[in-house]
């Protein structure tokens, strides 16, 4: 699904070649700095290479407007982000801002699918600002706050909270939820968006054990069951031991 040649950014990157194969849960390990967030940014252009070749999907990525990219290939930021409204309207976010929500888009010019929770400011490298259109505060994008869809998306909502241990009623105050909670809310955002491949930073970080392994156990099921791709840069080597089928270290990715 990826191809990159000699990738070079500042004195963080210099990959001479790396592979990522599609319908596979390829799972990125390094330890805290070593650039594995720098890089998912690189796949999703959020930040470009000073120099070298990224190819998604046979095409250079450069020729890839940024716009049509991450609807492709959303990305679960690091630190997730959480809109004023419930567990419901959450969710729901990452269907209207990918312009696959029933009940229109909400979509504005300029909007961009899927990286919103990724214009955090201090999320990550690089993001200065006007890179990414920024989400208006206080609102879930695009939106109806408080209004419940129809039965198959609730259906879905109710099936995604239940597979990630998330034990919380769709209509309950996002804004309460504790750190693990939002990670996981923001991984059936991403999940309910159902592109055919996504990246995710870190998102069982802020779980215990059991928890990791259930959210981890279902992001498999989903490469597994419906061939989804799946790039998953994770602190855990015995998660990526247990679910990954390809395990790349940026250690060993570096020029020596
Ligand atoms: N805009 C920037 N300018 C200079 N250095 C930066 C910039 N952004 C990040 N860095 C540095 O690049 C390195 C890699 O950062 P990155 O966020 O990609 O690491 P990471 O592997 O994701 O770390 P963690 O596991 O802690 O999330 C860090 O040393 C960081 O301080
Ligand atoms: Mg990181």
């Amino acid at each position: 699904m990826f191809e990159v040649q000699n990738l070079r950014y500042r004195h963080i990157l210099d990959i001479p070649y790396l592979h990522i194969r599609p319908h596979a849960l390829t799972c990125i390990l390094g330890e805290s700095g070593s650039g594995k967030t720098t890089l998912l940014k690189m796949f999703n252009r959020m930040l470009s290479p000073d120099s070298g070749r990224i190819v998604f999907q046979g095409r250079e990525l450069e020729y890839w407007a940024s716009v049509a990219l991450r609807r492709t290939l959303p990305m679960l930021p690091q630190t997730p982000v959480i809109f004023p409204g419930s567990i419901r309207d959450n969710v729901l976010a990452g269907l209207r801002l990918s312009g696959s929500g029933s009940r229109g888009t909400g979509e504005g010019p300029g909007k961009v699918p899927g990286e919103v929770p990724s214009n955090v400011p201090g999320e990550g490298p690089g993001e200065g600002p006007g890179k990414v259109p920024r989400a208006v505060p206080g609102e879930v994008p695009g939106a109806v706050p408080g209004k419940v869809p129809g039965k198959p998306e609730e259906d879905r909502i109710r099936e995604l909270l239940d597979a990630l241990k998330l034990k919380k009623k769709p209509e309950d105050n996002a804004q309460v939820l504790s750190g693990g909670e939002r990670q996981r809310l923001s991984v059936a955002r991403l999940v309910l968006m159902d592109t055919d491949a996504a990246l995710l930073d870190e998102p069982s970080a802020a779980l215990d054990d059991n928890t990791e392994d259930a959210v981890l156990h279902f992001l498999a099921s989903l490469v597994r069951r419906e061939g989804k791709t799946l790039v998953v840069v994770t602190h855990s080597r015995h998660m990526a031991e247990t679910c990954a089928d390809e395990i790349l270290s940026m250690e060993e990715l570096r020029r020596s």
